[in-house]
């Protein structure tokens, strides 16, 4: 058996009954070493295999490997297994072995749920790393989403290795958004070390930005109010 186990943004509290559960019957646990130190409490007693950011096929390929010798396995991924995680890639290399996906707290959800209540309309994720996706795609779905007035939550928003992608995202959305849409900023969402900062589209600081973060942009109906960001689901005009 292969578990993709999602184990939420960080702490034990943040991660479900499920993923506990997966873990407590693994073996072995393969993951990237910075999820592993999240849930080292948790596995002291288990074979452990960890390596680095872009060994994602090995760690997979490991997994599958290990599943074959009968013992059960645990491959970790921050928030959901299945956004940006390892549950798509563990189905792909899978050959008959058993897998089965545990979902956990995404970094959206934990952060929407911080900065008040963001997300109560149709919302969009996207990521803007470019290693797997062009940068023309990544600006053209951010270009659309805004048409479409969507929330959006924005994935690996800022790297060293590409600082100003953020920025011409924004100047991009500033084609349909307006520049005092409320926009939230959390670093480490539902860890010790959680920020957050509410900004505008117009007063974003991009410095502040980092790999840590998530960024949701409101839509035409989210406003702020006690410093909680709040989008309205239309209920004031129905009744
Ligand atoms: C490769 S994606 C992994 C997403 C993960 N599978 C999830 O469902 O949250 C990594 C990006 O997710 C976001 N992220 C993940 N955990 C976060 C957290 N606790 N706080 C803020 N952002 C987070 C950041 O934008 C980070 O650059």
């Amino acid at each position: 058996m292969i578990y993709a186990v999602g184990i939420g943004p960080g702490k034990r509290e943040g991660m479900t009954g499920e993923a506990l559960e997966a873990i407590k019957k693994s073996d072995v646990i393969v993951g990237y070493k910075t999820y592993i130190d999240f849930i080292k409490e948790l596995i002291k007693d288990k074979e452990v295999i960890s390596n680095g950011m872009k060994q994602e096929v090995d760690r997979v390929k490991k997994a599958v490997e290990i599943s074959k010798t009968g013992r059960t396995v645990a491959l970790i991924s921050s928030g959901d297994a299945g956004v940006y995680g390892m549950a798509g890639l563990v189905l792909e290399y899978s050959d008959g072995e058993d897998v089965k996906i545990i979902s956990g707290v995404t970094a959206s959800t934990a952060a929407a749920a911080v900065l008040g209540a963001p997300l109560m309309h149709d919302f969009c994720h996207i990521s803007l790393s470019d290693l797997l996706t062009s940068l023309d795609l990544i600006y053209k779905r951010i270009n659309l989403a805004s048409e479409g007035d969507f929330i959006i939550c924005i994935y690996n928003p800022r790297s060293k290795g590409r600082p100003d992608y953020l920025k011409k995202a924004f100047e991009i959305m500033k084609n349909h958004k307006s520049g005092t849409t409320p926009v939230g900023i959390v670093k480490n969402a539902g860890r010790e070390n959680q920020e957050i900062r509410v900004c505008t589209i117009d007063t974003i600081d991009y410095e502040y930005v980092d790999m840590l973060s998530i960024v949701i942009v409101g839509n035409s109906s989210t406003y702020v109010k006690d410093n909680k960001i709040i989008t309205k689901r239309g209920y004031d005009k129905k009744y």
